[in-house]
């Protein structure tokens, strides 16, 4: 595994910007593309403007390129079948279609948990056929209610209804098209009561190493009140996954799953992200995702000290057992700023405006300035900035681009989450002051970030 790599990255959010400053921070990568990618990534590698979706364009490219190995950020086209279709002609992070169906099917996430005994809440699922069932399911359930869409439906599928009368009528919602398709199949379970975090596992399907816990801060208001959000910031480690914890995590979720995937034959080279509920520290699965988590992803990935690209090609080849994996005791932590209006309707297009300020106190990368035009700059990995004075901490933040491209040489808003300020340091209220440093010298018309992340966890 000595050779540089030619690479292509799949996605445009801040969880590709951190996935490309890895990948492009290692040795072993010779030219790194992303598609289609945003104005963070363009200073990680080439953006190409292919959508993730569109196999036949990204097939054509690999051909064209010469592209040795495919990353794949976004649960979509796994879900679609990407690896499946390349079908062993190009080593690919990301599982099979089948083995995706953890994430892409809720119904079918809980009948492989049930099957292959990984703790989780009891559950039944129901369509429209069984409707009535599922409304006296409900009525021998203590409330809250959570009732999940079986299908993906970008985040906003699982509801959760304080009394009978609104789980029955979200029932009846739900089933009779509210998300779609994804919906056409329900999955009712018990609600459990705990605190979150995330477990994310990298996986060749035989071998397997636990990549370090995060906890990202869903809802957008402050205290965590308000809608759901794809994730407002994200905190690792997290202090209540302790070693003993974690080792109940490993024997009683991650291996039962890894080896679930094996003995089921379904190929899966790629990450398992496993959300998690500690009840009374005891781990139940909540969810899987067949990917990394976007913002977990701008906390996880500058903690790994050793050669991403080396991991990446380990999961892919089956070599993963021989990987060494390195992780940073700093604590790291990421903030979110969202446009206004987040997650409800919000406007694009706004100029984002780094002021010098930001740019030294970050590793900012990849955007343009609004002095001196584009500023040429490899992110540098947090892997080579182990610094243990803490009066340097303020240099260890880096601004993770989500939606941001460039409209000529300015770079704009073109999503609801826009950026994540990462920061690492020894402490976690030092990584907090770090990243809210470099935000006050950010701006872009009705910029909001939450100001309380991990405050819960000091
Ligand atoms: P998901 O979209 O599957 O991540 O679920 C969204 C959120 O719903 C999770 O992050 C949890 O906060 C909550 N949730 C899902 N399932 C349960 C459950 N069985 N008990 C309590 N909360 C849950
Ligand atoms: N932050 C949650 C997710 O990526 O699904």
């Amino acid at each position: 595994m000595s050779e540089l790599k030619k690479i292509l990255l799949l996605g445009s959010g801040g969880r590709e910007h951190a996935i490309a400053a890895g990948l492009a921070a290692s040795v072993r990568c010779d030219e790194l593309f992303i598609a289609p990618g945003n104005a963070g990534t363009a200073a990680c590698g080439t953006n190409v403007d292919i959508s993730v979706n569109d196999f036949a364009a990204i097939r054509d490219f690999v051909a064209e390129k010469g592209i040795e190995m495919i990353v794949v950020g976004p649960e979509e086209p796994l879900v679609r079948g990407i690896v499946d279709f390349f079908d062993g002609s190009v080593p690919i992070v990301g599982p099979s279609a089948a083995g995706a169906q953890l994430e892409g099917s809720k119904d079918f996430a809980k009948a492989f948990m049930a099957r292959h005994g990984v703790p989780t809440a009891g559950y039944r699922s129901f369509t429209a056929q069984t409707l009535a069932e599922g409304e006296a399911f409900l009525e021998s359930l203590t409330p809250p209610y959570v009732l999940k869409a079986d299908g993906l439906a970008a985040g906003k599928g699982v509801v959760i209804p304080e009394t009978l009368a609104e789980a029955k009528a979200e029932l009846r919602e739900m089933l009779g098209g509210k998300f779609g398709a994804a919906g056409s199949r329900v999955v009712i379970e018990e609600f459990l009561r705990g605190i979150e975090c995330s477990v994310f596992v990298a996986t060749d399907g035989v071998s397997y190493k636990i990549l370090p816990t995060a906890k990202d801060y869903k809802r957008v208001g402050e205290g965590d009140t308000g809608l759901n959000t794809g994730g407002m910031g994200a905190v690792s480690p997290v202090p209540f996954a302790d070693a003993e914890f974690m080792r109940k995590v490993e024997e009683r979720i991650v291996r039962p799953t890894v080896d679930g995937l094996r003995k089921d034959g379904m190929d899966y080279k790629g990450f398992v992200f496993i959300g998690l509920m500690n009840v009374e520290g005891e781990p139940m699965v909540i969810e899987y995702n067949v990917r990394m988590g976007d913002p977990e992803t701008e906390v996880v990935f500058p903690r790994i000290t050793s050669d991403v690209v080396e991991m990446m090609e380990a999961i892919a080849t089956g070599r993963l057992e021989e990987y060494d994996l390195q992780v940073s005791p700093l604590c790291a932590v990421t903030v979110v700023a969202v446009s206004g209006g987040y997650p409800g309707e919000y406007k694009k297009n706004y100029e984002i405006i780094f002021s010098q300020e930001s740019r030294v106190k970050s590793q900012e990368s990849g955007v343009r300035s609004q002095e001196s035009g584009y500023v040429e700059q490899k992110p540098v990995a947090f892997a080579t900035q182990k610094t243990h004075n803490s009066s340097l901490v303020t240099h260890n933040s880096t601004i993770f681009h989500s939606g941001t491209m460039f409209q000529g040489d300015r770079v704009v808003t073109a999503g609801g989450r826009v950026l994540a300020v990462t920061s690492l340091a020894q402490t976690l209220p030092e990584a907090l002051a770090a990243s809210y440093a470099v935000l006050e010298n950010i701006s872009f018309t009705d910029i909001y970030y939450r100001r309380d992340i991990g405050r819960d966890l000091i």
